[in-house]
């Protein structure tokens, strides 16, 4: 197990960061400039990209996928086989299901071993958020920059875009990748804008969900960096 501290790159930086009672198995990779905080767990062969914040008593299961800058809240439960790809945010005790018809057992009451079971993931395109206490019930697809509102069960695909709420999940309108919803374009056209950064996305029938048309940010200098590694969620460590 890898122990609490600051894990050292092979150029002598510092790589990494994990809290004291975070519990990292020797055989999963974390990211240069990511943190794992208290009392979470990251199984063997999980892979965590770049930049990754895993919050207090978060559980990445055995083999599963991050890309960089994703971020998962506290108690969120990520079980093998999801993938996140790059900016994924899964909120505080989100839950990602592997197992979509769990037994404990087998009809004559043997315990149900590896073999006995297919496991199915959740995979998370980029810039998804899952909100808070939002279950998400695999296999499943949430599409790129989609939304899922907090204690919502997703159930079914989301395409792109796509802002989802409630129990069963259905679409409630659609968000741009700073996460506001967008508006019906002015001109008449089936395009959406975003109020907060100007950008306009027009629907994408592969997907069923919309993509980006035109943005007045393509230009704009990139923040230095996603996030302080000396903070979770904004607070100081
Ligand atoms: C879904 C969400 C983005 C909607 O925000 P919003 O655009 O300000 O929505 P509004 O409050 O105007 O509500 C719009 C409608 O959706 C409903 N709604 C809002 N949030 C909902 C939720 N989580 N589940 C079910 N319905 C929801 C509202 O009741 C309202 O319905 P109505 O039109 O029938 O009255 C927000 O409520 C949410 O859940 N955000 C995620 C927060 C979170 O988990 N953060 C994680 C970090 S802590």
């Amino acid at each position: 197990m890898i122990l609490h501290g600051i894990v050292v790159g092979m150029s002598g930086t510092p790589a990494y960061r994990v809290a004291p009672g975070a519990d990292i198995s020797d055989d999963a990779t974390i990211g240069d400039g990511s943190s794992v905080w208290h009392l979470a767990q990251v199984r063997e062969g999980a892979e965590l990209g770049e930049d990754c914040i895993v919050g207090r008593g978060a559980y990445i299961g055995s083999g599963v996928r991050m890309g960089r800058g994703c971020k998962v809240q506290n108690h969120a439960l990520v079980y093998e086989p999801a993938v996140l790809a790059d900016g994924v945010f899964v909120g505080p005790a989100a839950v990602f299901t592997n197992d979509h018809f769990p037994r404990a057992v087998n009809p004559d009451l043997s315990p149900k071993s590896a073999s006995d079971w297919e496991p199915v993931g959740v995979t998370c395109e980029t810039g998804a958020s899952i909100g808070a206490r939002a279950v998400c019930v695999a296999p499943v697809t949430i599409g790129a920059w989609a939304m899922v509102a907090a204690g919502a069960t997703v159930v079914k695909d989301v395409p792109p875009h796509a802002l989802v709420a409630g129990v069963p999940a259905r679409r409630i309108a659609w968000v741009g990748r700073a996460g506001s919803p967008l508006v019906e374009a002015a001109d008449g056209t089936d395009a959406w804008v975003c109020p907060s950064t100007g950008e306009w996305y027009i629907p994408d029938e592969t997907s069923g969900g919309l993509q980006l048309a035109s943005s007045p940010l393509a230009d704009a200098p990139r923040p230095a960096a996603l996030h302080d590694p000396d903070e979770q969620d904004g607070i100081p460590a």
